[in-house]
């Protein structure tokens, strides 16, 4: 390469970064501007199409959920007990203390009360559904799913059962 060349190159390239410079910055610099990150009131940026939960927990449909999931935990007086436990913590407010929709605050859903959890809709439920209306609420009940871990709400749904005998 001779001189002349060199001289040419280097000026080429100056003028190359001039460019970039006044343009406001190189195409190298902008790789953080650009991610994927959203700003808060942007919603929540959905995981990929067929992406897997680390945690082993696949979102489903309470309909779904009903045909598909299994209580894993023993019907054992521990488990119910527990079961017990978080009921009367979570559910028991609406619900009342035996699951008949009488809770404190049932009043005040005027439209569409507390279900009664030992009423025949209920029993003919499935584990799946229960599990999933715990999780993701459903109708005018919320969703606890924040709250309770998934033994916890198969722990609740157990308990359900046996208030339900
Ligand atoms: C803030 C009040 C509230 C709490 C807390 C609550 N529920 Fe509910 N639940 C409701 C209401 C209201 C309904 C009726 C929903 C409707 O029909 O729109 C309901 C309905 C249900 C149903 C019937 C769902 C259906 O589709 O028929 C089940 C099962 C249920 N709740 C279980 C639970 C369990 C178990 C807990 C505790 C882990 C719980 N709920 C906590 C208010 C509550």
């Amino acid at each position: 390469m001779n001189r002349a060349t060199t001289s040419r190159a280097l000026i080429g390239l100056v003028a190359l970064l001039a460019t970039a410079a006044c343009s406001g910055s190189l195409p190298w610099t902008a790789d953080m501007v650009e991610t994927p990150a959203r700003h808060a009131d942007e919603g929540l940026l959905m995981p990929p199409e067929g992406s897997l939960s680390t945690t082993g927990e696949v979102k489903q449909s309470r309909f779904r959920a009903a045909m598909s999931l299994r209580n894993p935990l023993p019907g054992d007086t521990a488990t119910i007990e527990s079961g017990a436990r978080l009921f009367e913590i979570y559910c028991q407010p609406c619900h009342g203390a035996a699951g008949q929709g009488d809770g404190a605050v049932a009043s005040y859903f005027t439209l569409r009360p507390p279900a009664d959890l030992t009423g025949t809709k209920v029993r003919a439920q499935t584990d799946g559904y229960i599990y999933a209306t715990i999780r993701d609420g459903g109708g005018s009940m919320p969703p606890l799913g924040g709250s309770l871990s998934e033994t916890e709400r198969w722990a609740v749904v157990t308990y359900l059962r046996s208030l339900q005998q």
